[in-house]
């Protein structure tokens, strides 16, 4: 049930800048943070598409000095973050500009932590502190639409000693500008276009059914499945679509502002924690494999919801029971991974032997308690073996 018994918060402390072509405000926006020299975190991936170029051919045109760190990995470690932070110190510089997907986005986040705080990410782990000022001016800048981190207030960051993601972050954490410009979107894959896209429809659908759900997010997360229905298949299908681009862009942004401060449900808690002990999972494919049986598994638990996320993914309802109605709305995300070539949990590498350590860990993650269902290790082990076929 909706959690209006408690006083309850939103907050959105990140201007968003975003429209093709929306990269030229940049300077600008360096300049309204007082910033003097950005470094950029980045990956090979996005060095490789000339992604990276763009963005120092607009800084250099403006004269703006910058330094680049382009070592972050998928699934980025408390050692990556540390390797930024040093070279930010090195390089002297004031401001970060976060540049790609979630990891570069999440280890600026961690870098602009660092810059601001004693100790590393791992000391301001959000289970165990909170953030005690505001990161370093970031600017955000996402090369593919589905985190959502160039607007949520979180970073997703591995520790490979306990083999376990974690966050960091809260409110103290919101990035200071985003930059959504689909252009920079053109170059992503099918297979990346598919996997973020998923990855953006279930923080809609998960933030729009969890229990810590209000209306502020519960308004952007349904307009995030909405787009997600209308407009993923057409980004897979023709990477040149600008207005499917511009919409699963802003589908991504919106259900990244759907997420909120608190916890989501049990696909992050199984996916986060699968990406802890098997790193060479992706996550938005892992997400995408996982999303139908979690509809399936947890429509009883808000019926009415459920049944308005099968609307806003264009099943038509009247007339329908609400249990046909949100099995409809499953079977509708099932055709989407499937429709734009999501892997199986099985092709992904999770085997049967797996289901008992990936179920516990996944009741153990701090996103459980959102979920729209009460749940349980043996819960857990459901949506895993339906996943794989076992059910
Ligand atoms: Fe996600």
């Amino acid at each position: 049930m909706d959690n209006y018994y408690n006083l309850r918060e939103f907050q959105c402390a990140t201007k968003a800048k975003h429209g093709v072509g929306a990269l030229a405000s940049l300077p600008d926006s360096l300049r309204e943070l007082g910033v003097k020299k950005p470094l950029i975190v980045t990956d090979p991936g996005v060095v490789g598409a000339g992604l990276l170029d763009r963005v120092t051919k607009v800084l250099e045109d403006a004269s703006i000095p910058y330094g680049v760190f382009d070592q972050v990995v998928p699934n980025p470690y408390v050692s990556t973050v540390g390797d930024a932070s040093k070279q930010y110190e090195k390089e002297g510089c004031d401001g970060l500009i976060g540049l790609g997907g979630g990891s570069s986005m999440d280890t600026a986040k961690g870098v602009g932590v660092e810059a601001t705080h004693e100790g590393d990410v791992l000391y301001w782990e959000a289970a165990k502190r909170d953030l005690e000022r505001r990161i370093a001016p970031l600017i955000t800048i996402p090369t593919t639409a589905g985190t959502g981190s160039e607007i949520t207030v979180w970073a997703v960051i591995t520790d490979p000693d306990r083999k376990f993601k974690f966050n960091v972050g809260g409110p103290l954490m919101s990035p200071h500008i985003a930059i959504v410009d689909p252009e920079l979107h053109m170059t992503m894959p099918p297979h990346v276009t598919a996997g973020t896209g998923m990855d953006a429809l279930c923080h809609a659908i998960e933030c729009y059914t969890c229990h810590f759900s209000q209306p502020h997010t519960d308004a952007v997360a349904l307009l995030a499945i909405e787009y997600c229905g209308k407009y993923l298949r057409r980004a897979v299908g023709n990477g040149q679509d600008m207005e499917a681009r511009y919409y699963m862009a802003m589908a991504a942004h919106l259900a990244g502002i759907s997420y909120g401060t608190e916890s989501a449900g049990a696909v992050h808690a199984l996916t986060q924690t699968l990406g802890g002990i098997k790193p060479e999972i992706h996550h938005g494919p892992a997400v995408g494999a996982t999303l139908g049986a979690f509809m399936e598994y947890n429509w009883i638990g808000r019926p009415q919801k459920f049944r308005r996320v099968a609307e806003a993914l264009g099943v038509e309802t009247t007339g329908l029971s609400d249990r046909e109605a949100c099995l409809l709305g499953a079977q509708a995300v099932y055709d989407l991974a499937e429709d734009t070539g999501i892997p199986s949990l099985a092709e992904l590498g999770v085997k049967e032997d797996d289901i008992p350590k990936l179920a516990k860990e996944a009741y153990g993650d701090p996103q459980t308690p959102g979920n729209p269902r009460d749940i349980d290790i043996q819960g857990y082990e459901w949506m895993y073996k339906r996943c794989l076929g076992c059910l």
